[in-house]
């Protein structure tokens, strides 16, 4: 069932990440202005949960699991997406991971699992998605969940803040490239919200014993902070309407903006400031 009097009435909205955070809310926002949404999570559980809310709501949701850093995954639920429920109007490439912690605390293994969640499952869903939009030809929109880390060096989020920079520069690129086909590619920006990510992040650096209070700090920040994925949902969903290249959401996102244009130099030494107070050191744990 569709609502074709909402803004996104008549569009199918595929969200990866969509069992948690700013994807659920990015899902519910989405069903909520009219479209059909795919919700596809790495957890089928927490997908499924927000689909059923959905068609609770009176929507029209699938819920699918799919692992956005396995090629194979990615290509199957493409498939899927395209013969079961028709070509994607909007795409929102939004699952990820945090990695918190020295870049020379990072081992192989981390950069490769980083790199193929956070860019690789971007990329992936820009080129099958991408690819699926630019042959039915009739526009579409690619809107891929970045961070104000990809404009703002960081000493506690170093490899985090190098694959939403790559996100950010891949989305500028293929902006250019499917302007003719009417598709449009955004980079939303996000500062910190109030999501379960640190939660699940991974800590490096730490002093031994010292990671679960570490955890717990960063988890109780992120909640103070007080500012709700469904404020970024907003964003995205007002990106799509408007065309928008590059969306910084909040207000360190915006300021941080700024400076990285105006001022890099100030966040190169707040960047210092940040390596000097920081509990997490490379080389430990
Ligand atoms: P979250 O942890 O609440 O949700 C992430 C979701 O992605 C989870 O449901 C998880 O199961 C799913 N996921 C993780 N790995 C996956 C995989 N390999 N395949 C499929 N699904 C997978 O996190 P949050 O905060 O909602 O993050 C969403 C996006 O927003 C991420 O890309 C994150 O980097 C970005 N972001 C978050 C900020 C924050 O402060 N929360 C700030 C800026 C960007």
């Amino acid at each position: 069932m569709t609502d074709t009097g909402k803004p996104f009435g008549d569009k199918l909205v595929v969200v990866t990440g969509a069992g948690s955070g700013i994807g659920r809310a990015t899902a519910l926002g989405f069903a909520a202005n009219g479209a059909r949404v795919v919700a596809a999570d790495l957890n089928l559980a927490t997908a499924t949960a927000v689909a059923g809310l959905i068609t609770e709501r009176g929507g029209a949701a699938h819920a699918r699991q799919v692992d956005v850093a396995s090629a194979g995954d990615m290509e199957r639920f493409a498939n899927w997406v395209r013969t079961e429920v028709g070509v994607p109007d909007v795409v929102v490439n939004n699952a990820g991971i945090a990695m918190v912690g020295p870049l020379l605390a990072h081992t192989e293994e981390d950069w490769q699992r980083i790199i193929g969640v956070n860019l690789l499952g971007v990329a992936r869903g820009c080129r099958l998605f991408g690819t699926q939009m630019a042959e039915r030809g009739t526009g579409g929109h690619l809107v891929n969940i970045a961070s104000a880390a990809s404009y703002a060096p960081s000493a506690s989020l170093p490899v985090y803040a190098t694959t939403k920079a790559a996100v950010r520069m891949l989305s500028e690129c293929l902006r250019a490239e499917l302007a003719g086909a009417g598709i449009g590619v955004t980079a939303i920006c996000p500062g910190f919200t109030s999501t379960p990510i640190a939660g699940s992040a991974r800590y490096l650096g730490v002093p031994p014993g010292e990671e679960d209070e570490v955890r717990e700090n960063i988890v109780r920040a992120l909640r103070r902070r007080r500012f709700p994925p469904e404020k970024v949902a907003l964003a995205v969903m007002r990106a799509v309407l408007r065309d928008q290249p590059v969306v910084p959401v909040n207000a360190e996102a915006r300021v941080l903006y700024v400076l990285s244009r105006l001022a890099p130099g100030t966040l190169r030494a707040l960047a210092r400031l940040e390596a000097k107070w920081s509990p997490l050191r490379a080389g430990r744990g």
